[in-house]
């Protein structure tokens, strides 16, 4: 934080991707209604998953991060979210049986709304419009009304990850996420595929475990911790004035917390040192994310560090990385060599996703997931090489049974990419998908030195 940090100081900077509100007044409007609104998490939240992300970065646990690309305002019902929340689950159930590392889980979820976009317009048959930006911004379909930024959006988006939340909260301390429950979070068309039924064996030894628990004179009726999970929010801070909105002083300590989620990122375009994103970030308290793409250097990383946790506190600041398969372990491990050397506490995170992003011959936006799976070995192996820890993922899934990533142990072919390609943004993996690649983690997790 520089020390003449406020909520609204990064106004002063150049800020990327924002919306251009063709009705200044309406936007201020709305800004100061959001700002008048309760805040969605409490400080005291942020400081409880900064300790735990702590952990994460001194090897003794894993960070689980996953969630759609973009939240959806027409994809809002208790199913989906109860789906999503069914796949993140057993993904964690099976990171830490398998490995007996814990699995921090924090959602790209209740509040992932906008996007960034490579060009500020689309054009389609000779016509150009506005980018959709996110159902926080505009609407993805192609018309001029649809694409102009709406503020309204911002209330209806507070109100969406509000109503999420408050799901969450009831499913993850209400029961749902009970230990005993693990069979039934296998949903049928995740149970039918070969993951699914691996699953099933991890569900039937966690029974055993929790049975032998209480044989052993154990009493784990009344343990709290067999029977709820914590489950945290995140999302890309992109839309810097909603955030502001959001950020409030914390009566216990008297800090500012953007209280929009638990955790929030800043993305590989907003990066920029003297940026509009990294000032504002610098000065909340909560823990927080900055992606690298493939053409971070070490300087910057540096640089990163000193500007967004200079006081180096572990679980403040976690690095993730998302430099494609081919090129993550030449990337990155210069880049771990130099932090390290300099004494920075950083979870090292892999998003293994955005740099394995291409378009099939049907111009379906895609992934397959042996690139995916490509890049987080590649993750694993410059962290062996460099005698660090490979402390977490950042996946983009959907508890669906969507048709948008390629391959996995029930293939997913080209051919099927249209049937259910549902995404309005980048391509998910589906629930099968999800546990292949949980699978695949435990093994290399429980490989990997601590
Ligand atoms: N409370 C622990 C946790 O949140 C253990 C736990 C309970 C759990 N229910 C869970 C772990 C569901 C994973 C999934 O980690
Ligand atoms: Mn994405």
């Amino acid at each position: 934080m520089t020390s003449n940090w406020t909520p609204s100081s990064w106004q002063a900077l150049p800020a990327m991707q924002q919306p251009e509100s063709p009705d200044p007044a309406e936007l201020e409007r709305v800004l100061k209604q959001v700002a008048s609104l309760p805040p969605l998490v409490f400080a005291g939240e942020a400081r409880n998953l900064t300790t735990q992300l702590g952990r994460a970065a001194r090897g003794e646990a894993f960070l689980l991060q996953a969630g759609d690309c973009a939240e959806s305002f027409d994809e809002f019902s208790a199913d989906a979210i109860r789906d999503k929340l069914k796949i993140i689950l057993q993904m964690a159930v099976v990171l830490t049986y398998s490995s007996g590392v814990p699995a921090i889980k924090v959602g790209r979820i209740a509040g992932q709304f906008a996007k960034p976009r490579s060009s500020p317009t689309e054009t389609v048959d000779g016509v150009e419009l506005p980018s959709f930006r996110g159902h926080l911004v505009n609407s993805p379909v192609f018309s001029a009304a649809a694409r102009t930024p709406d503020p309204e959006r911002l209330l209806a988006a507070y109100h969406q990850s509000a109503a999420t939340l408050n799901l969450l909260r009831a499913f993850t301390q209400g029961g749902f996420a009970d230990l005993t429950r693990v069979h039934q979070w296998n949903r049928e068309f995740v149970a039918s595929s070969p993951a699914g039924q691996r699953y099933e064996e991890v569900a039937a030894g966690i029974d055993r475990a929790l049975r032998f628990m209480a044989a052993c004179g154990v009493d784990t009726e009344t343990e709290p911790q067999l029977h709820q999970a914590d489950m945290w929010t995140s999302h890309e801070a992109l839309v810097l004035g909603y955030e502001e909105a959001l950020t409030r002083r914390d009566s216990l300590t008297g800090d500012w917390y953007d209280c929009s989620a638990h955790m929030l990122w800043i993305g590989e375009r907003t990066r920029q040192l003297d940026g509009a994103h990294v000032e504002f970030l610098s000065g909340v308290g909560n823990p927080i994310g900055c992606k690298l793409g493939p053409t971070a250097t070490p300087e910057e990383a540096l640089a990163l560090c000193e500007r967004l946790n200079p006081d180096r506190v572990d679980g403040r600041l976690t690095f993730i990385s998302r430099m494609g398969a081919d090129q993550v372990e030449d990337r990155l491990r210069p880049i771990l060599r130099a932090v390290t050397d300099a004494g920075h506490p950083v979870l090292w995170a892999c998003d293994p996703m955005h740099g394995n992003t291409f378009t099939s011959e049907s111009g379906h936006k895609t992934r397959h997931l042996e690139d995916v799976l490509s890049e987080i070995s590649g993750f694993f192996a410059a962290h062996r090489a460099e005698g660090t820890w490979p402390g977490g993922v950042h996946i983009e899934l959907t508890g669906g049974d969507v048709t948008e990533c390629l391959g996995g142990s029930t293939e997913v072919l080209a051919a099927d990419l249209d049937t259910r390609y549902e995404t309005v943004c980048d391509p998910r993996l589906n629930g099968r998908q999800s546990l292949d690649l949980a699978f695949r983690l435990a093994e290399l997790l429980s490989k990997q030195q601590r």
